[in-house]
């Protein structure tokens, strides 16, 4: 409803915008705004149902979220992207229908294995990520992005547990802390630290449960973020590292060559895991 409502304003203002065009140069014509209803880009290209971030996000329920993201990820396998996904967006579809349930959720399996098992981005991230970006522009979303990846490097890992609904393994499973949103480093921490396979059983379900704990923290920043508005900000603060290696590195600094935001930890303390495994490896 909320869409059509909209839509019609963007119609609307396509319309008044049209009764002063007349008296417009041909340049202005060219640069005016396109209404919403079907934004249309240049040359014919660009085109989008509704017009850019139009979709209006609504406040949910993180704890009944939250279990709804669980079973996502055990659903035909479909992972941690879609169950984090579907765990917000598809919950505003089955609350409020259109046009959230026009989502074709099912791609968002694309994140299972951080991308495909390929161990980049956690896809329980990715798929926050993407539920913030049907909302915001780049601008909005970035802060959202923000807090939710530098609490994720942080938090002893997985926090959520099903109970008796457990699909992999029920109970306890032990924690560790990834320092890094990166599918690779988290999993194989946490499977260095306890002991556990990485194509095992518990490890299935240490990322189900994962899937759930991404999905109610990126509803708290959502329904945050609907409260405060535009100028939202996050409580976390950067990273000591990220900090300080980019008082050195970056735009118009001392070395300006590297790019992005994660923990530089991880990767550029020479630990055991980062030093050279291609000569005198393993160590017996
Ligand atoms: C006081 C400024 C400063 C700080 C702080 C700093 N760097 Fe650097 N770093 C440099 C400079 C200058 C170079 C050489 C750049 C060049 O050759 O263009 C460099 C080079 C590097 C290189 C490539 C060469 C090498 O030695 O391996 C890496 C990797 C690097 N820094 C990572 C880091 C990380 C990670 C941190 C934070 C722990 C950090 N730096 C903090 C100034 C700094
Ligand atoms: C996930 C691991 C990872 C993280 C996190 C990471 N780096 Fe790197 N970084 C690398 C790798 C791998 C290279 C390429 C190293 C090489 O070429 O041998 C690299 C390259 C660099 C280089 C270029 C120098 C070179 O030797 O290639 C700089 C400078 C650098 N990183 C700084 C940082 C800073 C600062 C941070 C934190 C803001 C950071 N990195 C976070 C893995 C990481």
């Amino acid at each position: 409803m909320e869409f059509s409502r909209r839509a019609m304003l963007g119609a609307m203002g396509g319309l008044a915008a049209g009764g002063t065009l007349a008296a417009l140069t041909g340049k202005a014509i060219a640069d005016a705004p396109v209404p919403a209803a079907m934004s249309e880009g240049k040359g014919g290209h660009f085109m989008q149902m509704g017009g850019e971030f139009s979709w209006k996000p609504m406040k949910l329920d993180p704890a009944e979220c939250a279990p709804v993201a669980y079973s996502g990820y055990w659903y035909k396998g479909f992972g941690c992207g879609y169950g984090v996904f579907y765990g917000i967006v598809g919950m505003m579809a089955e609350k409020y229908g259109a046009p959230y349930n026009s989502f074709p959720f099912s791609m968002m399996e694309l994140w299972k294995g951080g991308v495909s098992d390929w161990g980049t981005l956690c896809g329980a991230l990715g798929g926050a990520a993407a539920a913030f970006s049907v909302f915001f522009p780049r601008k909005e979303a970035i802060p959202m992005v923000n807090e939710l990846f530098r609490w994720y490097e942080q938090t002893a890992f997985p926090i959520y547990n099903p109970g008796e609904a457990a699909q992999g393994v029920k109970g306890v499973l032990p924690t560790s802390v990834a320092h890094s949103v990166l599918c690779h480093v988290s999993v194989s921490t946490w499977c260095h630290e306890t002991k556990l396979k990485a194509n095992g059983k518990e490890r299935s379900e240490r990322c189900g449960r994962i899937t759930a704990d991404v999905c109610a923290k990126a509803i708290e920043i959502l329904n945050a973020k609907i409260e405060a508005g535009k100028d939202w900000k996050g409580a976390l603060a950067k990273q000591e590292s990220v900090a300080g290696c980019t008082s050195c590195h970056g735009k118009d600094k001392m070395s300006d060559m590297q790019k992005g935001n994660m923990d530089c930890t991880p990767c550029h303390s020479g630990s055991d895991a980062v030093a050279d495994k291609f000569h005198d490896h393993p160590q017996q």
